[in-house]
């Protein structure tokens, strides 16, 4: 997982201080999905450029200067700062390194037509520094630069050959093997006389090569003004700003032609996700698997032909036979072309052995606004998130719970199920498949929907059900559950689900993600961009889908009708009973600064709040970097209980459900051997949780039961951030994580 991004201007003058911004901004709205290091790759046209007698080149098709790079550990700000301010840790250019500080980039320069590239990582190979910082390299002369996101699971075998070929690495990372690789074929393509060979063609052959999951961006100075795009796995966004309005009006867009239309000024985007792009442009292209994105925009057209190389042919490694497909958009004048590697097995028996094909795509709008992804007047995303969860999940039920007319029943209607809600109900088990926090609110949202559906429902952990390789059925419904939409093991579990043939339902928070478009059938929760690396909004709109499946599921049986009426109308009334809860908020600083220097937290919880207690001490440690375990209840008497002495403290969720007369018994035994209790009751309920006193009381509304899990969440969200502030951390940028895990 990281933040992969890239800007491209055609045909509309830029300075070089603009193209730097865009590219700084892109990845400062990435820096969510990893941030220990960071780098940019932009052109360096000085040679041509300082003499200011000198035209600008619009265009140049002939082996432009060398592109600068710029890498630095830690922030997007450290590397921003780099650049601005010559602190540059590591600048490589062929020429002179210490002479092109970046002071002295000139800053008013300016492109008619530039491709600059952008990255922002969370380290999965080499520790972060700028040497395996990206964009990484193929060698000093920047022949070839990728940016990537993800992990090259072969990249041992594809070094050891390119080092025996004479290539020498300088990182750690798995990705180094990409420019170098592309620059191997790029060589040996124009050693054997081919001088034609494109830069798609390039990529391609690269690709075959590779395995594991990755979004790549390439550069190079071989084509310059060009960026190619392609991915497998891990998410992908092309974004269309057409700058001459009367092209791009109406359902002009609509025409995938309009990709490759040329010459009108245009500026392109690519981005591992929408909120890199939304600032600039609604139009977006999703990128699928296996697809090469070409953006090759000239105002001096090359021609090249794709006859003569077709038939280039030669071996790279008696394992590795290198031979360039003709790559057909290469007929037209040039634009955004997509080729695609289609799904039959080629000659190696594999996709990517298959014969490329060009495919047209029509773009589509995203319907997000910038307020989205801004702050606003709060200090953090989490604590932004956390205080807008009774809009979130206002939004998240908008349209889909019906109270009837005085004689209809309240209904639930969840549009992307209904024509699947036969084959749920007569499924032999519902398997509920997520990792963290989305495992958690299907954890919760468990007991409901055995009630209402009678069908056994089953909990996997993704990463479990692959390593055991579970047994998942045909007449199983598989739900996926997944704020992102693109966790590495969520996406395995629901390859692994699909070949045995189970139902696929999907509960995402993101529109066109791997989990909507994989999945049979879905619901979004629509709880809006969740940025803050600990998922909190995204998590109540989850149990409150959750809840809304269990109703559909349930259907109108009339034993049932009572609950399912109280359900719905708990359910419109929790946006109210969020807010309450909410005003806790100064509470929970208070017990913060009470825990700040403790080295360990325990919740203890049961029934619909086991969950509770589990999410809530995910929370506390993946932000505030304290231990916190999250404890089933009835499990206390069998190990926990010998860690209770009257220094630890201990969270207990005894709100009131059909376990509170248990949890007041765990009370009491806690209390027996001076536990430091913290006890989380409902309204009203102090006295009768902690009789005599002597407990620290925390008193929320009480909803229906299975939705007070939605309500006892929040308190939990409120201290972690709390706590995560108190102790001096990054609560929006933990440390060590990402927001979403698109590596196993
Ligand atoms: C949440 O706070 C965590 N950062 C993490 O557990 C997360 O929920 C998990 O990685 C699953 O992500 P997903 O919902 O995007 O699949
Ligand atoms: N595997 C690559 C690296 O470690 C990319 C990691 C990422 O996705 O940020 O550099």
């Amino acid at each position: 997982m990281c933040g992969i991004f890239a800007y491209l201007n055609y045909n509309v003058n830029r300075e070089r201080r603009y193209i730097l911004q865009v590219l700084f901004n892109g990845l400062r709205r990435l820096e969510y999905r990893g941030y220990d290091s960071a780098g940019i790759s932009i052109d360096d046209y000085f040679s041509v450029s300082r003499n200011p007698d000198t035209p600008q080149p619009s265009s140049i098709n002939s082996l432009s200067s060398s592109p600068l790079v710029f890498r630095q550990e830690g922030n997007i700000e450290s590397l921003v700062k780099s650049v601005y301010q010559g602190l540059v840790v590591e600048l490589m250019v062929v020429l002179v390194l210490s002479e092109v500080a970046a002071t002295e980039l000139n800053l008013e320069e300016s492109f008619t037509t530039h491709a600059g590239i952008a990255h922002t990582r969370w380290a999965t190979h080499g520790v972060p520094a700028p040497r395996n910082s990206h964009p990484q390299t193929s060698g000093s002369g920047n022949d070839f630069l990728v940016v990537h996101n993800g992990v090259i699971t072969n990249y041992e075998v594809l070094k050891e050959t390119l080092v025996r070929h004479g290539f020498t690495f300088e990182s750690e990372t798995d990705t180094e093997v990409i420019p170098k690789l592309a620059k191997f074929v790029f060589d040996k393509a124009n050693e054997e006389g081919d001088q034609t060979v494109t830069f798609s063609q390039v990529v391609l052959e690269v690709m075959r090569h590779l395995e594991g999951a990755y979004a790549l961006i390439f550069k190079s100075r071989h084509y310059p003004n060009e960026l190619i795009a392609c991915k497998r796995g891990s998410p992908l966004l092309l974004g269309v700003k057409e700058l001459n309005d009367d092209v791009c009006n109406g359902s002009a867009f609509h025409d995938a032609k309009f990709l490759s239309k040329n010459g009108n000024p245009k500026e392109l985007f690519l981005s591992s996700d929408a909120n890199a792009i939304i600032e600039h442009t609604k139009k977006v292209l999703v990128i699928e698997d296996g697809e090469v994105v070409h953006l090759k925009l000239f105002l001096i057209c090359i021609s090249s032909s794709s006859s003569s190389s077709s038939s280039s042919s030669f071996q790279f490694d008696p394992k590795f036979a290198i031979s360039f497909y003709p790559t057909p958009f290469l007929k037209h004048e040039g634009g955004v072309s997509i080729l695609k590697f289609n799904n039959d097995k080629g000659r190696n028996g594999d996709s990517l052995s298959a014969r490329p094909a060009s495919v047209q795509r029509a773009l589509s709008i995203l319907e997000m606004e910038v307020e989205q992804i801004n702050k606003g007047k709060y200090k953090h995303y989490m604590q932004k998130e956390i205080h807008e969860q009774p809009e979130s999940l206002t939004t998240t039920m908008r349209g889909r719970l019906l109270r009837g007319g005085s004689c209809k029943a309240k209904t639930v209607l969840l549009g992307g199920l209904k024509d699947h809600l036969k084959t749920i109900r007569r499924s032999r088990r519902i398997v509920f498949i997520g990792c963290g926090t989305s495992y958690n609110a299907a954890l919760a949202a468990r007991p409901i929907l055995e009630e209402l559906s009678g069908v056994p429902v089953t909990m996997e952990i993704a990463s479990d059900l692959l390593d055991r390789q579970g047994p998942i059925y045909r007449e199983d419904t598989a739900v996926f559950v997944s704020q992102s939409g693109e966790t590495a093991d969520t996406l395995l579990a629901l390859e692994y689900t699909l070949e045995n043939g189970a139902l696929c339902v999907g509960i995402t928070n993101t529109v066109g993600s791997v989990i909507a478009r994989n999945t049979h059938c879905g619901v979004h929760i629509n709880a809006g961009c969740e940025i803050g690396v600990a998922s909190t909004k995204a998590y109540t709109s989850q149990i409150v889908v959750m809840a809304m499946l269990a109703l559909a599921i349930g259907g109108d049986t009339i034993s049932k009708q009572e609950r399912r009426e109280a359900i719905i109308d708990g359910l419109f009334d929790l946006p109210n009973k969020i807010r309450e809860v909410l005003k806790l908020d100064q509470e929970m600083k208070d017990l913060a600064k009470l825990l700040i220097a403790e080295q360990s937290l325990l919740v203890f919880g049961r029934g619909y709040n086991y969950a509770t207690a589990l999410e809530g001490a995910l929370k506390v440690k993946e932000v505030a970097l304290m231990h916190s375990e999250g404890i089933l209840a009835g499990e206390m008497k069998h190990g926990p209980l010998a860690l209770v002495d009257e220094n630890l403290p201990i969270v207990v969720i005894a709100t009131h459900d059909a376990c509170f007369s248990k949890q007041q018994s765990v009370i009491q035994q806690l209390r027996a051997r001076k536990g430091r209790l913290i006890v989380m009751c409902s309204k009203g309920d102090a006295a009768s949780v902690c009789p005599g006193g002597g407990c620290r009381v925390i008193e929320v509304p009480q909803v229906e039961d299975c939705l007070q899990p939605v309500v006892n969440i929040v308190p939990f969200q409120l201290l972690a951030y709390h706590l995560t502030v108190l102790r001096g951390y990054n609560v929006d940028q933990p440390r060590n994580l990402a927001k979403s895990v698109t590596t196993q």
